[in-house]
């Protein structure tokens, strides 16, 4: 027998921002994003539904009659209208997701450069677990606001941590571990039902271990014989570079991440504390030759300041390189330091400039923006803007298993696979993954935001779930240069209007 349906009142959800962009508004979930442009009769009807309104039957079986109601229908779908009665209606905590898709692999603890800022602090000598452990302790207790991250003082937070840094026994992974650790790896993203992963060639720097790299790409080739789609990426510092590493990575389309900050930085001397430029330069060149995929990673820091400018798009343009990943220093005080308006447009600047000579700059905070512009992309993607929260594992040379390489956490041991999944630690991360810390309820890229890197939080607070507040206006305000930046035509829009 067929019923009659009821009739469905609709209302305008608490959680769309709304901007105005030329003669248009932008609007999002900023939840669920799903960034569309509405001119102004488009705007009217949204508005409409502010006090509940009835939507015909029709509408909501799909049948429109007009733009009117194809754009109630839009904004239906985009959960930008909700129906009276849902609306009110509680959302249950989601289930953690355990899909591990990015294995980062830590080939050497180990470096052959000397850079001021780097988190990792210095690598390849033994030093005492202890005293690093005190100096973070002590500066705990001094003050908070004062921690910093560099060389000297890296970001790190735990014993484990420090003695996974300073132990001999776990500067290099053999090339049979590494192999067995992917293998190990792929078999807990396939138990989650993970179809493709990402492998990333990580340290201190990979290329100081090339055996193990070339060793994993041979065994494991696109991933054919092992259910899985297999990507890879690697990040050095590109003094390594040889004509085997530029043709076997070209093989195995493994993206190569070269990081220069700026064709003139100081602040990335070899260890001997020779300009490592010439050298870079060089790698740089071979990788053009064999045709690699290439982007080069820059730091903005306190420490490169002075030096972060179109420079880096003018080298990327000469190296054939398409895309500057960006690196916003990870230490919190950079942004109390700076302030958030003028990191903003240090970093636009460059921005607009390389959009000019085709070069896209990414990082952490253009992924809030990227995730935003598709609707429920966390979902299909796995992670909001970082991979470290349930979506990575980051493997070290003995086998332990972190977060991310700037993560004090240790979740288990690669050889326990699947067990790692069901534990604290992990599940801690993973829980991140969609929900914020009550801290961001409210704020206008929950969706899309994971709040500053794990690493500085974990030195700072203690704990991953934390918010570094002085980071939000950056975040917040990059996200906006983009949304002001975009073009009708880059993304859905309902004119109602006819054109004028
Ligand atoms: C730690 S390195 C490891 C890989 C390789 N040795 C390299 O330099 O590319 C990875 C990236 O982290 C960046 N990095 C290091 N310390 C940083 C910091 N304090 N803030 C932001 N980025 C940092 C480096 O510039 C580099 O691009
Ligand atoms: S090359 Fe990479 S790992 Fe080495 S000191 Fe520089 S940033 Fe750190
Ligand atoms: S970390 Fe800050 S900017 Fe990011 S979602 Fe939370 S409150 Fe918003």
């Amino acid at each position: 027998m067929i019923t009659e349906v009821e009739k469905k009142t609709f209302i305008l959800s608490k959680d769309i921002v709304q901007q105005r962009v030329g003669d248009r508004t932008v609007t999002y979930h900023r939840l669920f994003g799903g960034l569309f442009f509405l001119d102004d009769a488009g705007q009217e009807v949204l508005q409409s539904f502010k006090n509940n309104k009835s939507v015909p039957e029709s509408v909501l079986k799909g049948e429109a009659k007009n733009r009117e109601e194809e754009l109630v229908q839009q904004l239906i779908a985009r959960r930008i209208l909700l129906e009276s009665m849902v609306s009110k209606v509680q959302h249950s905590t989601p289930q953690i997701d355990k899909k591990v898709n990015i294995i980062q692999l830590v080939l050497a603890n180990a470096c052959n450069f000397g850079c001021t800022y780097c988190f990792e602090g210095v690598q390849g000598k033994e030093m005492s677990v202890e005293d690093e452990v005190n100096k973070v302790e002590e500066s705990r207790i001094i003050a908070k606001d004062s921690i910093k991250v560099n060389i000297e003082n890296s970001m790190y937070a735990s014993k484990e941590r420090f003695e996974h840094q300073y132990s001999p026994q776990n500067r290099s992974m053999k090339p049979e571990d590494g192999v067995a650790y992917v293998e190990s790896a792929l078999r807990v993203a396939r138990s989650e039902g993970v179809k493709e992963v990402m492998v990333q060639f990580f340290g201190g720097e990979p290329l100081l271990n090339w055996r193990t790299i070339k060793a994993v790409l041979e065994r494991f080739g696109r991933g054919e014989d092992d259910e899985m789609t297999i990507h890879y990426s690697t990040v050095t510092n590109g003094s390594l570079i040889t004509d085997e590493v530029s043709k076997i990575f070209s093989e195995y389309q493994v993206a190569v991440c070269v990081s220069v900050d700026s064709p003139n930085s100081p602040n990335r001397p070899l260890k001997n504390g020779d300009d490592s430029m010439p050298v870079v330069m060089k790698g740089l060149r071979k990788l053009q030759q064999y045709n690699n995929r290439v982007a080069l990673n820059a730091a903005l820091t306190s420490a490169t300041w002075d030096d972060f400018n179109e420079g880096i798009v003018d080298l990327a343009v000469e190296v054939d390189a398409k895309e500057i990943g960006v690196v916003v220093d990870f230490d919190p005080t950079f942004y109390s330091e700076y302030g958030a308006e003028n990191i903003v447009d240090r970093l636009w600047r460059v921005v607009r400039y390389g959009r000019e000579k085709g070069v896209v700059l990414t990082g952490y905070w253009h992924q809030i923006f990227q995730v935003m512009l598709g609707f429920d992309a966390v979902s299909y993607r796995g992670f909001k803007n970082c991979s470290a929260k349930g979506a990575q594992f980051s493997i070290e040379p003995n086998g332990s298993v972190f977060s991310c390489k700037a993560g004090s956490t240790l979740l288990g041991n690669i050889r326990d696979e699947t067990k790692i999944l069901n534990e604290e630690p992990y599940l801690e991360h993973a829980r991140l993954r969609r929900q914020n810390p009550d801290f961001c309820n409210g704020c206008e890229i929950e969706g899309f935001c994971g709040g500053l890197c794990l690493g500085p939080l974990e030195k700072k607070f203690d704990s991953i779930k934390a918010v570094e507040e002085s980071a939000c206006d950056f975040y917040r305000g990059i996200t906006k240069k983009h949304i002001e930046a975009i073009e009708p035509y880059e993304v859905a829009t309902f004119d109602l209007e006819p054109a004028r």
